[in-house]
């Protein structure tokens, strides 16, 4: 009896120790990108999101060279994104995903940018991992910069 004891006490120990040597493995994992990037390495990161603002900029105001750039045809009507939508942040992306009436269907912010290139612009729909798609999604949450992410809200 006492040794059946004393063999689920090692058993118990040495489950512990397995776990607490997993437990000790993942946060040196999480860590990996601990050391804080200089100042040159951030403005390069910086410029390079910046870059995508603009162009999504100019993609969502109807600049055609943007448009010929990434090879989109955002309108077939000369409305342009922000013709209906001239506060972007007003579009409210960090509210995605949600449930969208007008799809009758569960939308990512992706989504809703395609179904307002086929509807309302009677245009055609991009790629959802294409470049303007990509440009678009910056522009729309650089201008929603500071909200606090809310997915689900009407
Ligand atoms: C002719 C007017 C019109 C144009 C042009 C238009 N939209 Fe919309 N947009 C709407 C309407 C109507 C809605 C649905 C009402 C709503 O949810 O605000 C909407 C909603 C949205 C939403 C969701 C807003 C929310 O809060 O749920 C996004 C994102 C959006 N549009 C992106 C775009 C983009 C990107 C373009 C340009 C490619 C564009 N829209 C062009 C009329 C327009």
């Amino acid at each position: 009896m006492k040794k059946t004891k004393l063999l689920c006490v090692l058993g118990a120990v040495a489950v512990t120790s397995s776990l607490a040597l997993t437990f000790a493995v993942i946060p040196e994992k999480a860590n990996a990108h601990k050391e804080p990037h200089d100042a040159e390495t951030l403005k390069a990161f910086e410029d390079a999101f910046m870059e995508q603002v603009v162009l999504g900029d100019n993609l969502f105001h109807g600049d055609p060279a943007a448009q010929k750039q990434t090879g989109v045809n955002l309108s077939n009507t000369g409305m342009a994104c922000a013709m209906c939508h001239p506060i972007s942040s007003d579009i409210h992306p960090h509210e995605f995903p949600k449930f969208q009436e007008q799809m009758s269907e569960f939308a990512t912010l992706r989504d809703m940018i395609n179904w307002c290139i086929e509807k309302p612009n009677e245009g055609e729909k991009i790629d959802p991992d294409g470049d303007a798609m990509k440009a678009l999604e910056a522009y729309m949450y650089w201008s929603a910069r500071g909200s606090v992410l809310d997915p689900g809200r009407h």
